[in-house]
Formats: C-alpha cells, structure tokens, sequence
C-alpha cells in the first residue's frame, strides 16, 4: 500500500519557502460552459460547440502525435524527406491544437487536455506501438485527416448556422485548409509513379 504522505506544516508568518503539494476541487467541471460572458452567444450555443469542438481536439490532438510517431519511426529511401515533412506537418498540427483548445476556453468552456482522456474520445483508430512501413504510415495519416475534414466542414456549418462565425473561421481557415493542404502532401507519397526510368510499370520487371 503506498504511505501516506503527511501534510506539510507551513510558517503561520510571510516566509519563502513554496507551498508544495496543494489540492482542492476543480473550479470548472468537463463539459460545462460560463453562465454569462460578453459574447452574444448564449449558454445552449456554447454548450453545443465547445462539446464538438472537444471531440475534434481529440482528433487533432491524436493526429499531431501521429505525425511525431511517424516522424521518429519512418523508414527506407524516402527517410530524410518524410522524417522533415513529418515533422513540418506536427508543427502546423501543435498550432492547431492551441488554436482550437484556446477557442473552447474562449467560449467560457473546458479543453481536453491529457493523453488518456484523447484516447478516450478520439475517433481515429490507435495505431500499434511498433513501427509500420511508409505506406501504412501514410495511410493512417490520410485517414486520421479525412475524419477532421469531415468533422471540421460539419462543425462549421453547425457553427454558422448558430451565429458563432469565429469559430466557423477558425474551422475554415485553419484547420479545414491546413488538413487540406497536408492531404495533398501525403497523398502524392501514395502514386506509384517510376523513379528512374519513364513508361515503366513500378514492380513488373522488363526484359531486355
Ligand atoms: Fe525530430
């Protein structure tokens, strides 16, 4: 059984010494919203969109690690372009993460935050501890992107429907035209075009 650690006594006078190992209960519980802020977005709205937004930081969030577990583990003659581009595409990824997390906040509600509660609400599917091969590298990442693009244009529309246009611009902007571009980029990996030798059929011998 783990011991039980005893509270620390602090100086009843001004001292210097950090108050350590502070608890309390949360100020704001998952899933709720601000009663009243300035926006003219009332409490039913916010509830609606930061609840969804919350489902696609899950999935941003997922596929940003995606991206840096793909980073580390690539493999064969493409390694040097895929592990940058990787990486190029996890940074974008980050930027989104806060933009979105930062937008639910805005609107008087709750980011998800820690891995095991992603895990718990992402819909693309955990990809295995172990390394994969470029292809299914690629593939899982193509995937992972066209669950947020389908969320992300849902999400948006839902958005403007209801007033909130910020957040349909965020939507928009930025994550609908950043996962956009980043498709284009994986899915050229994916044709199977000859390196060297033009007309040629990629994995069908010629004889001379
Ligand atoms: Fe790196």
């Amino acid at each position: 059984m783990r011991k039980k650690q005893n509270p620390i006594r602090y100086p009843q006078k001004v001292s210097a010494q950090p108050r350590l190992r502070q608890k309390a209960p949360e100020i704001q519980p998952f899933g709720t919203v601000k009663h009243l802020l300035p926006l003219e977005l009332v409490e039913p709205v916010r509830l609606e969109i930061t609840e969804q937004l919350n489902r696609l930081l899950a999935d941003t969030i997922t596929l940003r690690d995606l991206y840096k577990k793909a980073h580390w583990q690539t493999s064969g003659p493409t390694f040097y372009q895929l592990h940058l581009l990787y990486d190029k595409h996890y940074g974008e990824q980050v930027e989104l993460v806060d933009a979105i997390a930062e937008r639910i906040q805005m609107l008087g509600g709750v980011s998800i935050a820690m891995a095991a509660h992603v895990a718990e609400d992402t819909d693309i599917e955990v990809p295995p501890r172990g390394r994969e091969e470029v292809p299914v590298q690629l593939s899982r990442l193509l995937d992972a992107h066209q669950i947020i693009i389908r969320k992300t244009r849902r999400l948006a529309r839902r958005a403007a429907q209801l007033g909130d246009d910020g957040t349909n611009d965020l939507l928009v902007s930025d994550v609908l035209r950043t996962s956009e571009m980043q498709v284009w980029f994986l899915s050229e990996h994916l044709v199977d075009v000859p390196l060297v030798e033009a007309g040629r059929i990629p994995g069908v011998m010629r004889t001379a």
